[in-house]
């Protein structure tokens, strides 16, 4: 395990992590002046709350353009025109992701070809760091509910491309044990190219990978009918990576409530939420203009397990050093 003393914030009961990663950022040139860049930004929007993110407008012909609500966003926008594309036509879909976890790509999903300036972004920005560093956390916690058995079931909500998961499968180095995986996302593209990666790893669907189209708000918060259809108490793991930070806090104990009960005995879920303290939040937010979420604290994310019936001492999280995302092991 890579887990090291946290140092931040934290609920004194709570059992909390940091962990430091290698990552592609750590050989790319100019690292220090971009976090000096993006610092810079993210001061300026931090000293002006009011500012707004970009809007999106449709142009007759029905094309779709960023419009900056400030000349902050004019400025990150103006040389980068793959991080427009990125922003216009991918945010905040899964394929987003798939930008930043493998930013050593030509191209972006749509087709527009990276320009030096955007992937210098894609790859130091802290917010892209976060992402990439969430999955590795996600990798370490799951080696020990899919090492167990023969089978393992394991369900991703809101699996998007499933790229962390696949990750996760690729670093286990399994031996001999099977994994089923059942990917749940209400994006039929983004469940596409999570069965075209998923090919490449030898996973095919009807025999070890189960896709499903669903919308987990009308599926898991206002009805049981995942619940029904998955069955309770199947999978050693279920993971819901970048998901839970679009829920409220109501829909987010539910959330977390019934994807407890898919797991077995043994078992685990593992969300991961934005921090309110992630370094470069505005700039994320109100510069780039991700979509509405929901940051929270540590305190308000323990908070939500308490509500959802979880002790304390059933939780683990981890903080990694980039500071953007905390990763909750819940234990059931
Ligand atoms: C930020 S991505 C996370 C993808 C993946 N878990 C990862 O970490 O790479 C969020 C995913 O949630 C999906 N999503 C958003 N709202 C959803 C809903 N109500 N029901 C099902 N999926 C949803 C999106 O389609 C997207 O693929």
């Amino acid at each position: 395990m890579n887990w090291q003393p946290f140092r931040g914030n934290a609920p004194a009961n709570m059992t909390i992590y940091s962990a430091a990663f290698p990552d592609v950022s750590d050989q790319w040139p100019m690292k220090d002046d971009t976090a000096r860049e993006i610092n810079a930004l993210n001061q300026a929007l931090k000293a002006e709350p009011a500012l707004l993110p970009p809007l999106l407008e449709s142009e007759e012909g029905g094309q779709t353009v960023l419009i900056p609500q400030h000349r902050y966003s004019e400025q990150a926008y103006r040389n980068r025109p793959a991080l427009a594309a990125w922003r216009t036509r991918l945010v905040p879909s899964a394929l987003a992701l798939f930008a930043v976890q493998n930013p050593l790509e030509e191209r972006l999903p749509e087709g527009t070809k990276m320009d030096s300036e955007s992937r210098r972004w894609f790859i130091h920005a802290n917010d892209a760091i976060g992402i990439r560093s969430r999955a590795k956390v996600l990798a370490a916690m799951v080696e020990k509910y899919i090492h167990n058995d023969i089978e393992n079931g394991w369900i991703s909500l809101a699996s998007g491309a499933a790229i962390p998961v696949l990750e996760a499968l690729r670093s286990a180095k399994l031996d001999g044990q099977q994994v089923f995986l059942s990917l749940v996302d209400n994006d039929p593209v983004a469940l596409r190219w999570a069965e075209t990666m998923a090919a490449q790893e030898g996973l095919t669907v009807g025999e070890q990978l189960t896709l499903l189209r669903r919308n987990l708000v009308h599926t898991l918060v206002r009805s049981e009918d995942l619940l029904l259809e998955l069955g309770e108490h199947q999978a050693e793991l279920v993971d819901a990576l970048g998901i839970f930070e679009y829920f409220n806090d109501v829909d987010a104990v539910i959330f977390l409530r019934r994807a407890l009960r898919l797991v077995k005995p043994g078992g685990a879920v593992i969300v991961s939420n934005m921090l309110t303290t992630s370094p470069q939040i505005d700039f994320a937010l109100r510069c780039i203009g991700w979509s509405h979420i929901f940051p929270r604290t540590l305190q308000q994310l323990q908070e939500i397990h308490i509500a959802a019936g979880v002790p304390v001492e059933n939780v683990t999280v981890v903080v990694p050093k980039d500071g953007v995302y905390a990763v909750m092991e819940v234990r059931v």
